[in-house]
């Protein structure tokens, strides 16, 4: 019986079309690109499409959503895989160093984790390389004077934007409460903290699903924009104190912490979905002197049991919810495939030197992304 991966990679057709391509053209040959990005399904499409074009390719995943399945598909491929699942940071730093170890020539960076280590551990020859996220584009971006060469943010492209952060993370975290949680969502209160793309679709997937949603972002336009939306934009402590399910999807630390327990109604649910497990003081809240209690139900609900009785829930302990519990799935397969085709494009142009080194930390060239964008439409509806 074919694979879970098969699947994905026989579903990935742009992919499929920019494998052959590169299989003949090889515009990676002799060349090491290190990445650093969650290894599922959808990953393994695009690193065996690198692979294709000539490239050898060392790997690591990110913080706690490594799967093992791609991990043994990558490695019967000969890609090279480092370390396993994690939720050790100084692990997964471990790992990293290994990547760079490789001496990569192109790096494809998830949050910014290997470009900021290469300052550390400095080797000639890196010629430049992508990053996936707005996280790892915040990081990078003050540091653009010491990296000084081409980095391209595929996040920042107009197609990322809509396919992926707005249209399928809003679908995916929906998905996902759904499937770890199994509870309804038909007039509850949803507070979606942060109205980026990711908040945009979190908010309109939970009301196409019959939620009441709120929005809170410290924007004043972002929150206007959620207003003329038709989505309730209270103070956050209103928000907060009034919500069935919290969902935070900022990119910056601190969203909720222990001295929001006191807010919280009984039964509430605090999921994230930013990159990093920071915008949920997960930790910090179950250790707080207000939790007498704490356990754990299946599939990564923990419970914290307050000292006047209520029960708050935390999932995935404040990781990537759209990429946790049971047999996760992350975002739709063509919204990935997508994003992964502007980032072979990207490596692409980098490697055959058509991108500048002041073009650092940039969004996707225009070109890549016409490209791209036709490429879909006349490969589905020729
Ligand atoms: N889960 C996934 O699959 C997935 C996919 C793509 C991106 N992401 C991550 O989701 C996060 C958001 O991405 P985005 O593209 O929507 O970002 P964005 O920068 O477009 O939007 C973030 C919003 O959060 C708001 N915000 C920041 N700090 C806040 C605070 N303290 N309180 C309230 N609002 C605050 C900002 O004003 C902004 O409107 C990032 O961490 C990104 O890496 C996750």
């Amino acid at each position: 019986m074919k694979t879970r991966i098969d699947w994905v990679r026989e579903n990935c057709l742009l992919l499929r079309a920019i494998t052959q391509e590169f299989a003949a053209a090889r515009p990676f040959a002799g060349k090491t690109i290190g990445t650093g990005i969650h290894l599922e399904p959808k990953t393994v499409a695009l690193l065996l499409t690198l692979q294709s074009g000539g490239a050898r390719v060392v790997s690591t995943g990110n913080l706690n959503s490594t799967q093992p399945s791609a991990v043994d598909y990558l490695r019967a491929e000969g890609v090279t895989v480092i370390g396993g699942q994690t939720t050790e940071l100084s692990e997964h730093r471990r790992n990293l160093a290994a990547v760079l170890d490789h001496r990569p020539d192109l790096l494809l960076d998830n949050g910014g984790d290997l470009f900021d280590l290469w300052r550390e551990r400095r080797f000639p020859g890196l010629l430049g390389g992508t990053e996936e996220t707005t996280s790892g584009r915040m990081r990078l971006a003050p540091l653009r004077a010491e990296l000084a060469m081409p980095i391209l943010v595929i996040n920042d492209s107009p197609i990322k934007q809509f396919a992926e952060n707005e249209h399928a993370v809003g679908q995916s975290v929906l998905e996902s409460y759904l499937r770890i949680t199994n509870r309804v969502t038909n007039g509850q209160r949803v507070t979606v903290f942060g109205y980026g793309a990711c908040g945009r679709g979190v908010a309109a997937n939970f009301r196409a699903a019959n939620a009441k949603v709120s929005v809170v972002d410290r924007d004043p336009v972002r929150r206007l924009e959620a207003h003329l939306d038709g989505h309730d934009t209270p103070g956050r402590d209103t928000a907060l104190a009034s919500a069935d399910l919290v969902i935070t999807v900022t990119g910056a630390r601190g969203i909720i912490g222990p001295a929001d327990l006191p807010l919280l109604k009984d039964g509430a649910i605090l999921a994230n979905a930013g990159h990093f497990p920071v915008e949920i003081e997960a930790e910090a809240m179950a250790s707080a002197p207000a939790v007498a209690r704490r356990s754990s139900f299946a599939d990564g609900v923990e419970e914290l049991e307050l000292t006047d009785g209520r029960r708050i829930r935390i999932l995935a302990g404040g990781h990537m919810v759209n990429l946790a519990g049971p047999r996760p799935m992350g975002n739709s397969i063509e919204s990935m495939d997508l994003g992964f085709a502007l980032q072979a494009r990207c490596l692409e142009a980098i490697a055959l030197g058509q991108v500048a080194a002041s073009d650092c930390v940039v969004p996707v060239p225009r070109r890549i992304d016409e490209q791209v964008a036709s490429a879909y439409l006349t490969m589905r509806y020729p």
